[in-house]
């Protein structure tokens, strides 16, 4: 289908995937993006895989319900745990966050010794080491979780603290001696290793780019996955005549499944860099949810 007006599909646990829906707006500027946070659930991070594989089944199904024409996993945790129920169950292109941000390490390491920081869930799964080794085996990886970020990000983000215009824009507002000090404490761990690049390997991470640059210090490149993600949807959508026509005024759509949706409306606002102004609350127990091949081939 040429000049396809339908909307892209993005989702996070919460807020952190509205960076790769920033970085999406601005690559691709007539797309129309569907947004959804699953913030009640949040963060998938400590839950094991196939309770966060029932989740995406649940937010993939509504997605579909909204006509997308291609789905961006915004959740490493996600990616990691049911990019492949996506793909398997959806009509639609579903490009996850893991494998552009291996491929931005991969290009960026000079000394093949990298750093991923990312989520329990994701460093128990093993993708980046697999994404990464995928590309150049000779890559070594050391992975380490930093659990307390998210939870300090998205308590930063809907406590309302640090309200300022845009936020990605002026990432020193993070950088504060409380926050460095847990900083020092979830990363000092890979500042020993001698890597010379760390993939932030959880969306809601670049938020707190300056503090782990304090940590690991300015020789240590710091790459993320949301250019080369929109990169890669980018390629997809052009692959497939599905990008959208020159002259569309792109509608951004938000939803959240967190009962306070102007604390999400006030947080989304500084991360995204616009106006969150159509958001719906959604109660994903009422969809019903993807089938899991996996669960369907056991059963048969
Ligand atoms: N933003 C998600 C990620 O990229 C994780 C946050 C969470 O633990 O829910 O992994």
């Amino acid at each position: 289908m040429q000049d396809d007006v339908r909307p892209i599909g993005v989702f996070d646990s919460g807020l952190g995937g509205l960076t790769v829906a920033r970085a999406i707006a601005s690559g691709l500027p007539h797309e129309s993006i569907t947004y959804l946070g699953d913030t009640k659930r949040c963060p998938y991070g400590p839950r094991d895989q196939s309770e966060v594989r029932r989740f995406v089944a649940q937010v993939g199904a509504w997605l579909n319900g909204r006509d997308v024409k291609a789905v961006v996993i915004a959740c490493n945790t996600a990616t990691a745990a049911a990019l492949d129920l996506l793909q398997v169950a959806l009509p639609v292109p579903v490009i996850g966050v893991v494998e552009p941000g291996a491929r931005a390490a991969v290009r960026a390491t000079r000394t093949r010794r990298v750093g991923v920081l990312a989520t329990q869930g994701t460093v128990r799964s093993g993708s980046y080491e697999a994404a990464i080794h995928a590309l150049d085996a000779g890559v070594r990886v050391f992975s380490h979780p930093a659990p307390r970020f998210v939870e300090l990000v998205e308590g930063l983000l809907i406590g309302g603290e640090h309200l300022h215009e845009d936020w990605m824009a002026n990432p020193e507002i993070f950088d504060t001696p409380p926050i460095r000090n847990i900083a020092r404490e979830e990363t000092e761990a890979l500042a020993d290793m001698g890597i010379d690049t760390v993939v932030l390997g959880c969306t809601h991470f670049p938020l707190l780019a300056r503090p782990i640059r304090a940590v690991l210090g300015d020789d240590v490149r710091i790459v993320s996955s949301a250019e080369e993600t929109c990169r890669e949807l980018r390629e997809s959508l052009e692959y497939r005549g599905d990008l959208a026509p020159d002259d569309q005024v792109p509608d951004y759509r938000f939803a959240t499944t967190s009962d306070d949706i102007t604390s999400f409306a006030v947080a989304g606002n500084f991360i995204f860099g616009h106006a969150l102004e159509s958001i719906e609350r959604v109660d994903l127990d009422r969809v019903e949810p993807l089938p899991d091949y996996r669960n369907t081939d056991a059963g048969a």
